[in-house]
């Protein structure tokens, strides 16, 4: 992955805010997320307390040098599984950032939770990002109404 932008990631903070909700309710994001309908100011900044209240949630915020270029996250559920999402931001698309975002999430995780399964659902339309986790070592385990669920192979 030589030939791909570099970034770092930061958790995201109360000041992300507006760039989150941007990139949630931007239309490529609804429609590759389980409910398309998009995200209202109020449900956002409930959502933004709740992930700073939970240990089971962490939202990063990726860096190419000092510009925002997208965000991940990761979500430990009850039955031990980490699920990893993220969104690129509409104007950086295409720039082969995914599988970065991707890759640094999974080190995020690993260090939380060294021993987690780490996994990720993906819309089945979703080819891009489907190559990026796929680039990145999941494969997909399970299909379940047009949802993909993918598994990082150890
Ligand atoms: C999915 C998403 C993260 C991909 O990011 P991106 O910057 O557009 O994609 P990249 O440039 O990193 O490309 C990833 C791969 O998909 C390919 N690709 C990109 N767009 C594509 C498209 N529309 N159709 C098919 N392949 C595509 C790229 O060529 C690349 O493959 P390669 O590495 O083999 O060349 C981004 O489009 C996004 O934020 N979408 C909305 C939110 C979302 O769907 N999140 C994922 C939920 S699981």
């Amino acid at each position: 992955m030589s030939d791909r932008p570099a970034i770092t990631l930061r958790p995201a903070t109360a000041d992300d805010s507006e760039d989150l909700l941007a990139w949630r309710n931007d239309p490529l994001t609804r429609a590759n997320s389980r409910s398309g309908e998009p995200v209202t100011h109020e449900a956002h900044a409930a959502w933004m307390s709740r992930v700073a209240a939970d240990a089971n949630r962490h939202v990063w915020i990726a860096l190419e040098g000092e510009a925002k270029v997208g965000s991940t996250s990761a979500l430990l559920h009850e039955d031990g599984s980490v699920e990893i999402s993220l969104t690129v931001a509409p104007e950086e698309r295409g720039r082969r950032l995914a599988s970065v975002l991707v890759t640094g999430a999974v080190a995020e995780v690993k260090a939380l939770w060294p021993d987690a399964r780490i996994r990720s659902e993906i819309k089945e339309g979703n080819t891009a990002s489907r190559k990026a986790f796929e680039a990145c070592g999941f494969e997909q385990v399970e299909e379940r109404d047009g949802l993909l669920h993918y598994d990082l192979k150890s």
